[in-house]
């Protein structure tokens, strides 16, 4: 049966076509959407987010056959993901086909390539028909976008139009796995755990070496919000708010603490933690506080992710 017609959707795909900008949900974070066979609207994109030409950027499908059409050399281990995982939470590094510029690659000879899973997403793909290039819809190394009103609070008129899909359900970053070169290696943890793609692959991922690609995302200080940050254990968490009073808005497990004003209680698991951090974060930045303290959750595999993405957001402010 045919998809039902959605004028909003038809309307982005019509913008995207003729080369302008469209922000959209996918399940993880909010993307800003050009072609990505279309130099000129890629050149827009790069100039809206602030991102050095030489960053890649992930490629958007609406099935996995269209995106590994991609790809040159499709390993069976590949396969066997997109299969498994797609559509998803996952971004796959293969090496480009000869149709992928450098200007969607930042001059590298992979491309990554995601098929993403929310239903919104995946109707304006299907209604665009190709790829669609597709950062992080904020500004270069600030906090992802989560809802539409986040996209609209960064990027304001520079993007020409907003597709609002609610708030996204995973809310941190797609994994991203090279499987480019040989031994499969993860180069950003994300909305699917290590061990899933260790489980379907039927080996261990390895770390990104020194020829790894670049990933954006691994520059330390990514992820950024505008305060200081500090990540703490929950023993230092009390001295530090012992110490600096309200002049602190505090990110943490535990029950709200009456000497500070602006405190956020975050879920104790690790989904519902990633799908409200970033919301999390801008809310706490905007408050004026001087630092912002993070309580940290444990060091477990299940946790990676957010760890990162907590990681990342505390560079620079020690601890
Ligand atoms: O969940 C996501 O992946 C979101 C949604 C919108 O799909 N997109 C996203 O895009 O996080 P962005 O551009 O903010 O981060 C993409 C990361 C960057 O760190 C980039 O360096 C890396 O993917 N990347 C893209 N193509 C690559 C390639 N060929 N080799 C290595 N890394 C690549
Ligand atoms: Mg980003």
């Amino acid at each position: 049966m045919a998809e039902a017609r959605n004028p909003s959707i038809e309307h982005a795909a019509r913008l995207l076509k003729s080369g302008g900008l469209v922000a959209f949900p996918t399940e993880t974070v909010y993307g800003l959407g050009a072609d990505a066979s279309n130099p000129e609207a890629i050149a827009r994109l790069y100039a809206v987010k602030g991102r050095p030409s030489d960053h890649p950027v992930i490629v958007h499908f609406a099935n996995a056959d269209r995106a590994l059409m991609w790809a040159r050399e499709v390993p069976d281990a590949a396969r066997e993901l997109a299969k498994r995982v797609w559509p998803g939470p996952l971004t796959i590094v293969l090496k480009r086909a000869m149709r992928v510029g450098d200007y969607i690659t930042g001059g590298q000879d992979t491309v990554g390539l995601r098929v993403p899973a929310h239903p919104l997403a995946h109707q304006l793909l299907e209604a665009f028909g190709g790829g669609l290039a597709a950062p992080s819809a904020n500004r270069f190394g600030r906090v992802s976008p989560t809802t539409a009103q986040h996209v609209r609070d960064d990027l304001g008129t520079d993007v020409q139009f907003v597709l609002d899909g609610g708030p996204c359900g995973v809310g941190i970053e797609s994994t991203i796995v090279d499987l480019s070169r040989g031994a499969p290696r993860l180069l950003r943890p994300g909305g699917v755990s290590a061990e899933e793609i260790e489980f379907v692959l039927g080996q261990p991922l390895a770390a990104p070496d020194e020829e790894a690609p670049r990933v954006s995302g691994s520059l330390p200080s990514h992820y950024a919000p505008h305060t200081p940050a500090r990540l703490l254990s929950a023993g230092t968490l009390q001295a530090e708010i012992a110490r600096l009073g309200n002049r602190v808005a505090v990110l943490a497990f535990s029950a709200p603490d009456e000497r500070v004003d602006y405190w956020l209680r975050m879920p104790a698991d690790p989904d519902g933690y990633a799908r409200g951090l970033y919301a999390a974060l801008r809310e706490l930045d905007a408050t004026g506080c001087e630092v912002l303290l993070i309580e940290s959750p444990p060091s477990t595999p299940e946790w990676q992710a957010v760890l990162d993405r907590l990681g990342r957001a505390t560079q620079g402010h020690g601890q």
